[in-house]
């Protein structure tokens, strides 16, 4: 029997209407969704987004999928075998699955490995990814600040990747973007205060859901915890508005967007 297809539907950064139309279709008509959670006693953010968009007339399986959030090749690799065997007996079956990550599926979610290794064990096996608006996307706009504009050059780092590359991206970019942060807040704390950019960045956390919060003191975060969906955004603003001043060619001709 052919394989059945497999989707990756990016569920966007929290909010439920910030889920695209192409996704929205999806959830309501695949006959299979696959949820990935950390554990099975951990809400999936991922599901809570799509929750509302479940149609309860249609006849739909839910596979909560484990992905644990360790590093350790003992406990990861079975867990992911585990994972990747679900997916493969529904598609075998002949079932298209789609599995739900939050944010975009190609920006460090858990269906790269999904697409990677499915595709490399089946190439014949059909695969659709539905981009979602990544979260790189959603906080600078709820913090109501422009990412980079004109010149700029805008870097994405998962800040547990370690503080000495951080420090490395804030002397080459003008914008950057760390995910991932709260295991490192209060080193970054210090070294953006030993590198003169503490009030030239922010933190949000929980972006665009009902429990969203921003700090534009990162002060404030010395001695908590911080949740895991938190980002800091460094915008240096040493070479925005470049053309501010400056009439360019496109303007001068009626073109620019
Ligand atoms: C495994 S990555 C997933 C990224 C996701 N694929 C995306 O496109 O947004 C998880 C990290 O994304 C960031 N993140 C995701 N959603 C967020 C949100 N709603 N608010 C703040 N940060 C978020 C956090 O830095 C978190 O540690």
């Amino acid at each position: 029997m052919a394989l059945g297809k497999l989707y990756g539907i990016g569920v966007g950064p929290g909010a439920p209407d910030l889920v695209t139309l192409r996704a929205y279709n999806l959830i309501r008509s695949l006959p299979v969704l696959a949820v990935p959670r950390p554990n099975p006693y951990a809400s999936s953010l991922a599901f809570r987004i799509m929750s509302p968009h479940i149609d309860p007339e249609h006849k739909q399986e839910h596979l909560f999928l484990e992905f644990p959030m360790t590093k350790d090749p003992e406990i990861l690799i079975p867990a992911w075998n585990k994972a990747f065997a679900e997916i493969e007996t529904v598609l075998k079956r002949g079932e298209d699955i789609g599995f739900v990550t939050q944010g975009d599926p190609f920006l460090y979610s858990t269906f790269i490995y999904v697409h990677d290794t499915l595709k490399e064990k089946y190439p014949e096996l059909s695969i659709e990814v539905v981009p979602g608006v990544s979260s790189v996307m959603a906080v600078p706009i709820v913090a109501g600040m422009p990412l980079v504009d004109g010149q700029e050059r805008l870097a994405v780092i998962p800040a547990s990747y370690g503080l000495e590359s951080i420090r490395r991206a804030l002397q080459d970019f003008d914008a950057i973007v760390l995910m991932k942060v709260s295991s490192v807040i209060e080193g970054l704390i210090t070294l953006l205060e030993e590198e003169g950019l503490l009030d030239a960045a922010y933190y949000v956390e929980r972006a665009t859901t009902d429990e969203q919060r921003i700090v534009r003191d990162l002060r404030e975060l010395r001695g908590n915890r911080c949740i895991y969906f938190s980002m800091v955004v460094i915008n240096k603003k040493t070479r925005s508005g470049v053309l501010k001043g400056h009439k360019s060619a496109e303007v001068s001709h009626g073109h620019h967007a």
